[in-house]
């Protein structure tokens, strides 16, 4: 995608063709198609790339294709792993046929020095028409040595081509050859590129880097590369990520799905979530949203104990062991992950109220997710009520149907139907304990559009015994686990 918008930016274009024999997918993909012409080729039947790895053959299949395509068509031809800095169209009107990259700074003592990731060719022109007859002709040996098709044969051709073909110094249109490419995706601001470079090679196969190249490291480093693709393409070029859904869902549970679709159908602009934890839902929320209303401002605010909580709240709410990490590491990784406006509150949600979050605005989405004791639920369940819309979604985590004396399925089966709509998730994840399984559900509020009645107290909730007293279950239906577990987390539970 890079290469295709920096050519697209930095040369003289009058037609971009992209060659490929199958289509790609993604979205880099869908963010270039629009812009280039796109060519498909049938594999052709070639005796040297029989039994050959895949890597060979897509080496060798690109180099064959490169010479007929230039042969006929002429123009700047440029390999994916390229990026464009500077116009190299004005070499056309130079009287020379040919213009490839030189890979080293010395082309004398190296045999092989001339590389064809990029190289500049007038249309018929005899050179070109030599080295795609030489190129085929090695295609149908049964065996050929790797780079004789491209950077073997270009270097013999360019000897001999009694001046026809030339190449721009080695700083024009590959400042970094294969052994020193590494450099440019090291964090080292002070590396600058040659003044008068042109396009960069980045050899992708010298470098693991290469493939670890996103919106978040563009975003963030210091290294040349991403600071050449920041001062060459707007941020809106770049900036194309990807949340995987799936992969979460897979890796975290499949119950959050339901999270993921309120999502979808609130388009929500202003988030809150309670126990943002390490901030990693908090990412695929942002993320998810943010194409749904892209040119939206999107804020998130998230509350957790972070570095002030105890070892007692912790054991209280039933969090497993679990700590969160401080709030300026989960603040920098959603800053890095993200573009939004982020606030994030260190504190136990118990002690929170409407007021604290006066300058978030009215949220679309409170996703609450923190303490699992009872009263904390209850809590936070009060407090997203006061601060939701008419519209808001409000998504609770831990509805543990087989232990409803910690999680929120007390509060949320005390939910007034009339004025809420409530759905719990049909997806339900077992999670392994100590004491057993843990079955964990999803639910989704959102109100119903319906006047207050007599018989609903301010909450939403029926004045009714059943819902405002505490039942306990785990009295009566539970085994004596139960009941321990249930005893710690009792004690917060009368707060
Ligand atoms: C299950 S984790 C949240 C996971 C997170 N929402 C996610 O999906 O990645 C629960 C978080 O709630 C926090 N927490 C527990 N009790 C809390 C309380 N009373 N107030 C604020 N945060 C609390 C914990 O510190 C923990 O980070």
């Amino acid at each position: 995608m890079i290469a295709v918008l920096s050519a697209i930016k930095c040369h003289d274009v009058t037609q971009i063709r992209f060659w490929v024999m199958d289509e790609p997918k993604g979205i880099y993909w869908e963010k270039i198609k629009p812009l280039v012409e796109v060519c498909t080729f049938q594999e052709p039947d070639l005796r040297a790339l029989k039994n050959q790895t895949a890597q060979f053959k897509a080496t060798h299949l690109k180099d064959y294709m490169e010479w007929n395509i230039l042969a006929i068509h002429g123009g700047l031809f440029l390999d994916l792993d390229t990026i464009s800095v500077k116009d190299s169209t004005h070499w056309s009107t130079n009287n020379k046929d040919l213009f490839v990259s030189l890979d080293v700074e010395d082309a004398v003592s190296n045999p092989f020095p001339y590389n064809n990731a990029v190289v500049m060719a007038k249309a018929e022109s005899w050179i070109v028409k030599k080295i795609r007859y030489y190129s085929r002709s090695l295609m149908n040996q049964s065996e050929i040595t790797w780079g004789l098709t491209g950077p073997i044969l270009l270097s013999i051709m360019t000897e001999m081509s009694s001046g026809s073909a030339t190449s721009p110094d080695h700083s024009v249109f590959c400042p970094f050859g294969g052994n020193e490419i590494s450099q440019i995706y090291e964090e080292n601001p002070k590396l600058e590129l040659p003044p008068d470079t042109e396009i960069i090679h980045l050899y992708a196969k010298s470098s693991e880097m290469f493939e670890k190249v996103d919106a978040t490291f563009v975003r963030n480093s210091e290294s040349l590369l991403a600071r050449t693709i920041r001062a060459i393409l707007p941020i809106s070029d770049w900036n194309v990520s990807e949340w995987d859904e799936q992969k979460y869902l897979l890796s975290r549970g499949q119950h959050y799905a339901g999270l993921f679709r309120a999502i979808r159908s609130h388009k929500p602009k202003i988030i809150l979530e309670i126990g943002t934890s390490a901030g990693d839902t908090a990412v695929g929320m942002i993320r998810t949203a943010a194409k749904l209303v892209p040119d939206a401002e999107i804020v998130y605010w998230g509350v957790d104990l972070f570095e002030n909580g105890s070892e007692e709240v912790w054991s209280e709410e039933f969090t497993g062991g679990y700590k969160p990490p401080k709030l300026g590491v989960v603040y920098d990784k959603i800053k890095r992950e993200t573009w939004v406006k982020v606030k994030l509150i260190a504190s136990n949600s118990n002690h929170l109220t409407a007021k604290d979050f006066h300058d978030m605005g009215t949220p679309n989405l409170i996703y609450i997710d923190g303490g699992h004791s009872l009263a904390t639920i209850r809590h936070d369940w009060l407090l997203a009520e006061e601060l939701a819309g008419p519209s808001t979604v409000i998504v609770f985590d831990d509805y543990f149907e087989e232990m409803p004396f910690i999680g929120c399925k007390q509060i949320v089966d005390a939910i007034n139907p009339i004025l809420y709509q409530v759905t719990i998730s049909s997806e339900l994840d077992d999670y392994a304990h100590s004491f057993g399984r843990l079955r964990t559900k999803l639910v989704t509020v959102t109100k119903n559009m319906v006047g207050l009645r007599g018989d609903i107290g301010p909450t939403g909730r029926i004045n009714s015994p059943a819902a405002t007293e505490h039942s306990d279950p785990a009295e009566t239906t539970y085994h004596s686990w139960a009941k321990d577990i249930m005893n710690k987390v009792r004690s917060n539970d009368e707060k």
